[in-house]
């Protein structure tokens, strides 16, 4: 038990960019801290931590989500893409204004194969349209 209580870890399954992981983790992981330091994914960035900047931009069973803003225990039993997941090969732009620009080619990345006109609007900054 934590201090608090609450249990000290959670068991997560979850499918990730097609491989099966079983961890146990801190209740209070951030999906973003559990992909970068349990699972070595560091294709998927850290900004604002606000839900705000895109860096951390990962696929939840398909639709795009800020991994900062949800825990790692949230994703038991699903499938998360990141954009190792996409583009194994790729190689993110190196140099430039650092994790931003790198989440905006993620974020880009993994919402173009699947809305080509929600990549092209998030690349110019523009609102998605209703659904
Ligand atoms: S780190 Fe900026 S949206 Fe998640």
């Amino acid at each position: 038990m934590s201090p608090e209580g609450g249990p000290l870890s959670v068991a997560v399954r979850a499918r990730v960019n097609g491989r099966e992981c079983a961890e146990a983790v801190p209740p209070r992981l951030l999906l973003c801290d559990f992909l970068r330091s349990r699972l070595r994914l560091t294709g998927t960035h850290v900004g604002c931590e606000h839900g705000v900047c895109g860096a951390c931009t990962v696929l939840l069973d398909g639709e795009p989500v800020r991994s900062c803003l949800l825990l790692a225990a949230q994703v038991d039993g699903r499938e998360v893409t990141t954009v190792e997941g996409l583009a194994p090969d790729a190689e993110a732009p190196s140099s430039g204004s650092a994790s931003v620009s790198r989440g905006a080619w993620a974020s880009v990345r993994l919402l173009h194969p699947r809305h080509p006109d929600d990549g092209q609007r998030a690349a110019r900054g523009a609102p998605a349209p209703e659904r």
